[in-house]
């Protein structure tokens, strides 16, 4: 089976073809980060108007590249959302369009799930296994018991923690996204420089705000004498310490043994450096184009937990 993907579900506009969810045919993406840094975020309705300039010559290029035709896929695979309604609607109105004019399944695919599907493609991951996505709007720790049937353990109570990243970021003046910053920042800095406090949530659940108001008396208490590294490795240090030791708990409660990181989050390097040196589970990551948003994850979703569904689908804003 091979999927068409499309996702505009933020600020990438993305086209992928995969076969059987696992295989990557081609794939393009088009990225607006050059475009909202000015205003240091995403501004919607820019990223709409982007997203339709982009979206018909990136659908060309995946079938290009493929040397495939309309005829020869499947099905048309879009993001439906969590995102940003204005920009889902350019996605689906073109997945919409390509499926009515071929006669194609439309398939809806959800966001988060396609971050965690990310992870299929070019491996032989199975479920079951406990995921941890880590977004710019989510913060989840997943229980995959089937390719379909998974259970949200837990969740950020305020923040995500790709939008912490974000804030912390800003304050610091480093720009956006503040993510990719402040990793490169920390990896200067000294994690045990500052004590930063983490929210003592019970269960599987977080919560980051506090965290970011810490970073932010932190710097208006040290009021221009201070190093930008040690404050990134300190804060990124509590919020990954954070995400690795719960994930780590529903795991071992569970009695699995993979676990699969998932989200622009997962992009980190000190966060991937604490799972890599976990013994006795096999680590799942995707590379860090994969991390972030794109495509690639959205055919591979398409094939391992979407629906058809008629052409009347609407996009959703929020998780549901
Ligand atoms: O998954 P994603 O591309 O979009 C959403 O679905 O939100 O995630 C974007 C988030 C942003 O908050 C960005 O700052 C963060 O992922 N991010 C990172 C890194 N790369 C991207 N956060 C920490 N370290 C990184 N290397
Ligand atoms: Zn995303």
């Amino acid at each position: 089976m091979i999927y068409l993907g499309i996702e505009t579900s933020c600020d990438e506009t993305a086209c992928a073809l995969v076969e059987d969810g696992r295989n990557l045919l081609s794939a393009k993406l088009v990225s607006q980060i050059d475009v909202h840094q000015q205003f240091g975020g995403v501004v919607p309705e820019v990223a709409a108007r982007r997203h339709l300039e982009a979206i018909n010559p990136l659908i060309d290029a995946v079938f290009d590249e493929a040397g495939l035709t309309m005829a020869d896929i499947d099905a048309v695979a879009c993001t439906v959302g969590p995102g940003l309604i204005g920009t889902l609607l350019v996605g689906l109105s073109a997945a919409k369009c390509l499926a009515w004019s071929y006669d194609k399944p439309l398939i809806s695919v959800d966001h988060i799930l396609a971050h965690v599907c990310a992870n299929y493609v070019g491996t032989d991951l199975e479920p079951p296994f406990v995921a941890l996505v880590v977004s710019g709007g989510h913060t989840q720790i997943m229980h995959f018991k089937n390719y379909q049937d998974y259970e949200i353990l837990g969740q950020t109570l305020d923040d995500a923690s790709g939008e912490a990243y974000d804030k912390v970021a800003r304050l610091l003046g480093l720009g956006y996204p503040g993510g990719p910053a402040v990793d490169r920042q920390a990896a200067m800095g000294n994690p045990s420089a500052f004590a930063l406090p983490e929210a003592s949530i019970p269960g599987y659940d977080f919560s980051f705000s506090g965290l970011k108001t810490a970073v932010s008396r932190l710097v208006d208490n040290l009021s221009g004498d201070m190093s930008i590294p040690d404050i990134c490795a300190s804060f990124q240090n509590a919020v990954n310490r954070a995400l690795h030791r719960k994930t780590m708990a529903a795991v071992s409660n569970l009695g699995l043994q993979k676990i699969v990181l998932a989200g622009g989050v997962a992009a980190n390097r000190d966060l991937r450096d604490r799972f890599e040196r976990e013994v006795g589970v096999k680590l799942y990551r995707p590379t860090l184009d994969l991390c972030t948003d794109n495509a690639i994850m959205v055919a591979s979703a398409a094939h391992f937990t979407g629906q058809a569904v008629p052409l009347s689908v609407g996009a959703y804003s929020r998780q549901h």
